[in-house]
C-alpha cells in the first residue's frame, strides 16, 4: 500500500519514530546544524533563526522562498523542509531527495541563504525567513549550470537519486572556492553519499565545472 504524505509526516500511522525527529525534538535545530558538516548550515545560523521564532502549535500558513519564488505552505511545527518542499507544496519541488530522511547522506541538500544544508534536519517554520534554493533554481535543462553541464557531459550519475545534492553542494562550493583542487572537491562532498559509487565521475564533473567557469 502506498504511505500518504499524513502517513509519511505521522510516525504513529508509519510504524517508526525516526530518531531524526527524537533527536530534532530533544536539542532543537541548532543541535542537528552543528551535528553536520562544518561547510553546511552552520550552528550559528540556526541559533539566530530559534532567537527570531515565535512558538507554533497546530498547522500554520508559511511562506517559503523557493528558488525566487513566494510560495505559500501549509505545515505543521514538526513538518521538515524537505517534507514541505517534496510534499506540501503545490506543484512539489522534487529536486532534494528523501533517502535516509536522517542528517547522513546528504540526498536532501538544498542551499540556505546560499549555505547547503540537509533539508530533513530542517524545519520548515525555520527556513521561512531564509532564501531556498533546490538543484531547479540553480538551472534548467535549456539553461543548465555549469555543473549540472558538467555532470551531464561526464555522466556524473548512475541511479541518480544523490545527483541534485551533490550538485547543490557542488554549486555552492565553487562560489566559495572557484578554482578547486581534488583534494578540496572531495572535501566539499564529504557530506554527500552516492550509493552507486559515481564518485570519480563526481569529482571530474565538478573540476570540469570549475574550469568552464574560468574560461
Ligand atoms: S535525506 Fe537528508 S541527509 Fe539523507
Ligand atoms: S548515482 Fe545512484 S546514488 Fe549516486
Amino acid at each position: 500500500m502506498t504511505k500518504s504524505r499524513d502517513d509519511e509526516q505521522d510516525p504513529k500511522r508509519s510504524g517508526h519514530d525516526p530518531g531524526r525527529r527524537k533527536f530534532l525534538k530533544g536539542v532543537g535545530i541548532a543541535g542537528a546544524g552543528a551535528a553536520i558538516t562544518d561547510h553546511l548550515w552552520t550552528e550559528a545560523d540556526a541559533k539566530e533563526t530559534q532567537a527570531t521564532q515565535n512558538t507554533v502549535s497546530g498547522e500554520t500558513k508559511i511562506v517559503l522562498d523557493v528558488n525566487g519564488q513566494k510560495r505559500t505552505v501549509q505545515v505543521e511545527p514538526r513538518t521538515t523542509l524537505l517534507n514541505a518542499l517534496r510534499n506540501n507544496l503545490e506543484p512539489a519541488v522534487t529536486g532534494p531527495k528523501l533517502v535516509c530522511d536522517m542528517g547522513t547522506c546528504g540526498a536532501c541538500t538544498v542551499l540556505l541563504d546560499g549555505k547547503p544544508a540537509y533539508s530533513c534536519l530542517v524545519l520548515a517554520v525555520d527556513a521561512a525567513n531564509k532564501k531556498i534554493t533546490t538543484a531547479e533554481g540553480l538551472g534548467t535543462p535549456e539553461n543548465p549550470n555549469a555543473v549540472q553541464a558538467a555532470f551531464v557531459e561526464h555522466d556524473a550519475l548512475m541511479c541518480g537519486f544523490c545527483t541534485p545534492g551533490f550538485v547543490t553542494t557542488i554549486s555552492a562550493y565553487l562560489k566559495k572556492n572557484p578554482n578547486p583542487s581534488l583534494a578540496e572537491v572531495r572535501e566539499a562532498c564529504k557530506g554527500n553519499f552516492c550509493r552507486c559509487g559515481t564518485y570519480p565521475r563526481v569529482f571530474e564533473a565538478a573540476l570540469a565545472a570549475a574550469k568552464a567557469s574560468q574560461a
